[in-house]
């Protein structure tokens, strides 16, 4: 199965070769392809058992590889054999490491995952960009007023873009504050154009002056995007080597 292109800023790293200085934001992409039993092997009893709940095979391989790869990342980090990690949840399901530091997010989307890693609490979003016959739809429902008018002024392949840029930066700010979907995306603004920016909170939860906003893309078929409650972090780009 061939890998998905990545950006060369995307280096192949083995885990536990970088470390996490202060202010940094490491993302990690994970391709979904090749030879999964490495990282089945890796996986607790409960993973396992959440493996064989999926039907479909393929779905079992992208769960085995990219959380196989999440307990190596975060196990490089913290000097720990990979079996070692424990995970918790916080309240919507978001996975935490029991002793909190670092934190992570894992997003997965075609045949590729994001995992980012960082000292401070985060989000990260992929998303494949693919045709969407519901595109305006989808964005009636979730987008604020002002995001929805930005989108409609564009036609094409830049309506597309924005789009996925809107809805990856939605999804980052909702992972990163651990809500999931239950929470309103039109409660808060962001940008749609190339320039990443939270732009506005409306329920008063959080300043956006607080967080950091950035657009990690890994490859040409993909948007991604990364929130985190920090100011201007740097950004180091890693692809796990094969
Ligand atoms: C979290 C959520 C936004 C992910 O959306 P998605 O675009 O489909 O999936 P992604 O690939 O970006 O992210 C999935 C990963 O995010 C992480 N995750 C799960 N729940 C999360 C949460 N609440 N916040 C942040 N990250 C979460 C997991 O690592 C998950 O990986 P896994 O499914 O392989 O275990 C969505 O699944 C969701 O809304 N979940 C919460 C459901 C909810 O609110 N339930 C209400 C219970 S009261």
């Amino acid at each position: 199965m061939e890998e998905p292109s990545l950006h060369a800023s995307f280096t192949a790293t083995d885990p536990g070769g970088p470390r996490l200085a202060a202010g940094e934001v490491h993302v990690w992409a994970v391709p979904l392809t090749g030879d999964s039993a490495p990282f089945a092997a890796l996986l607790s009893p409960a993973e396992q058992a959440r493996v064989k709940r999926f039907r479909f095979a393929d779905h079992q391989r992208r769960y085995q590889i990219s959380h196989g790869a999440l307990r190596r990342i975060l196990a490089g980090y913290l000097g720990r054999e990979p079996h070692e990690i424990d995970f918790r949840q916080g309240a919507r399901g978001k996975p935490y490491l029991t002793d909190d530091r670092p934190f992570f997010n894992l997003s997965h989307s075609g045949k590729l995952a994001l995992i980012a890693v960082a000292d401070e609490e985060l989000g990260i979003d992929l998303e494949k960009v693919r045709h969407l016959e519901s595109l305006t739809q989808i964005a009636e429902r979730h987008f604020s007023e002002r995001e929805f008018g930005a989108l409609d002024a564009l036609a094409g392949q830049a309506r597309e873009l924005a789009f996925y840029r809107c809805w990856t930066r939605k999804e980052a700010y909702i992972k990163a504050l651990g809500e999931g979907l239950s929470m309103a995306l039109d409660a808060f603004e962001v940008s749609l154009c190339e320039e990443p920016r939270f732009v506005a909170c409306h329920d008063g939860r959080e300043d956006p002056a607080d967080w950091a906003m950035l657009d990690v893309s890994p490859g040409p078929e993909f948007v991604a995007a990364l929130a985190m409650r920090a100011a201007a972090p740097t950004v180091h780009r890693f692809r796990l080597a094969g």
